[in-house]
């Protein structure tokens, strides 16, 4: 999409008491990111002049956002005494003339949701939507089919509340608009804040042109409470996995499945139901098997699970990973680990089997140590590996034993089980005879 003349103005200062957190409510994440991050990724797919007026948490939302994007121009909204919508709109400078101002909340919104406000030619451009149950949005009045006024659900009265038609929280002004009207708002009301919704009613008393945007609620849904977070996460998961899907993913039961939006794909991948993937995860050419998890890994050509857990910077590559093998900051290349495992801190390579119940002891109680496993080694079921440790090519570590020594040479068996009693006849001796 073009970059237009455009300059975006995202408010982002506000507490968001009513999400309950001590974390500013931008900050809260919806697919793995921050909703900020959402809104300004789609922003700037249409501009280059973005502003985001911050103050509660400032320091916080800035680092997290200057992460992700090196060319954000930050103001800071003098809260204390100007709070409210209109208030964080009172330092900002827009370059272009045309200034579109987004709430923060709003991690929805896409870039083609947004270019209705491009396309419209008007002193004003506001988004409205109508819905069921409008409670918590701002009721827009309109008479004789032009918009009259917005009033905040806490300062509207009976009628006013009956309204269905709510303001969505996107406008475009001119900025002669912002620098007319954001310097007349006053905070006569319930909230005693500087309502930016205030500008519509002034703007046309003075008979400016407003014109109304019908929107979705898919795209322009506000995020206030926790419940709100999680109805916005559902659409965000569907556009996720729509998108994958379409590139050739296949999910079974798709609506179980989360994967946050830094997940990746390539070739041929097959994602069974309940399965949880986030981070900077890659699947290549895979069947990931229902209710594993994997965070921050990749996995090329290989099966994982079911209920197997991948943690970060684990890399799998044409391999086998069973049920109930957790795996953490390892590489494993053409090994098979079916079951019930703990791989940490290892590189393991070609050829090698890793025995049902093996755990690699990566941890004294204070450092972590690595095990390098080599190739076509055997390891047998229920073994432990105290690391550091190094297992050559070609050796047989016995089942049930605990490899202490540190180092295990090139076509060695490895085996310090106890010797088996048996113990003629015990059984009827302890529980006696029929
Ligand atoms: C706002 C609108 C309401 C609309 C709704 C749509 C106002 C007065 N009301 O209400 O008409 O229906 O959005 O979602 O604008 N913020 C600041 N500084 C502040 C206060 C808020 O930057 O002092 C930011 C917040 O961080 C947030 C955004 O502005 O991102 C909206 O604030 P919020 O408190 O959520 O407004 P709503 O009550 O939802
Ligand atoms: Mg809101």
């Amino acid at each position: 999409m073009n970059k237009q003349n455009i300059s975006i103005v995202i408010l982002a200062a506000g507490k968001g008491s009513r999400m309950k957190s001590s974390k500013a409510k931008v900050l809260h994440a919806i697919s793995g990111k921050p909703m900020l991050y959402h809104i300004i990724k789609a922003s700037r797919e249409i501009s280059d002049d973005i502003t985001v007026v911050i103050a509660h948490q400032k320091e916080a939302v800035k680092e997290q956002m200057q992460a992700f994007f090196d060319d954000i121009n930050f103001v800071v909204q003098d809260a204390q005494n100007f709070p409210g919508t209109g208030g964080a709109m009172k330092n900002v400078t827009p370059k272009n003339e045309k200034v579109l101002v987004l709430n923060g909340d709003m991690p929805l919104i896409t870039s083609n949701a947004l270019q209705g406000f491009l396309d419209t030619q008007a002193d004003i451009i506001m988004s409205i939507f109508d819905l069921e149950d409008p409670s918590g949005y701002g009721r827009v009045v309109i008479k004789n089919n032009q918009v009259q006024y917005i009033v905040e659900q806490k300062d509207a009265n009976e009628e006013e509340l009956q309204t269905t038609t709510v303001n969505a929280g996107i406008y475009a002004f001119s900025k002669a608009v912002i620098e007319k009207y954001i310097p007349l708002l006053s905070n006569d009301n319930a909230q005693e804040e500087y309502y930016l919704t205030d500008v519509i009613s002034m703007a046309k008393k003075d008979g400016l042109s407003i014109a109304p945007l019908l929107v979705d609620e898919e795209h322009f849904k506000g995020v206030n409470s926790k419940k709100d977070l999680a109805d916005s996460e559902v659409i965000m998961q569907e556009r996720i996995k729509t998108k994958w899907m379409e590139a050739g993913v296949v999910m079974q039961l798709p609506s179980t499945i989360y994967i946050d939006e830094s997940v990746t794909f390539e070739g041929e991948c097959l994602i069974e139901n309940g399965c949880r993937l986030t981070g900077e995860t890659l699947i290549v050419n895979s069947h990931i098997k229902a209710s594993s998890v994997i965070e921050d890994s990749v996995v090329k050509n290989s099966d994982v699970g079911p209920m197997a857990h991948l943690r970060p910077a684990s890399h799998i590559e044409d391999t086998h990973i069973g049920n109930y093998v957790e795996v953490k900051k390892s590489s494993l290349k053409g090994v098979k680990a079916g079951h019930l495992s703990y791989l940490g801190d290892a590189q393991i390579e070609e050829g090698t089997n890793i025995g049902a119940g093996t755990i690699t002891c990566n941890y004294d109680g204070i450092k972590k140590y690595k095990t390098i496993i080599g190739k076509n080694v055997f390891i047998g079921s229920d073994s432990q590996l105290v690391a550091p440790v190094t297992i050559e090519d070609d050796v047989i570590i016995a089942a049930g034993t605990t490899v202490t020594s540190g180092k295990v040479g090139s076509g060695n068996l490895a085996i310090n089980r106890t010797k088996m009693a048996l113990v003629k006849d015990y059984y009827y001796r302890f529980f006696g005879t029929k």
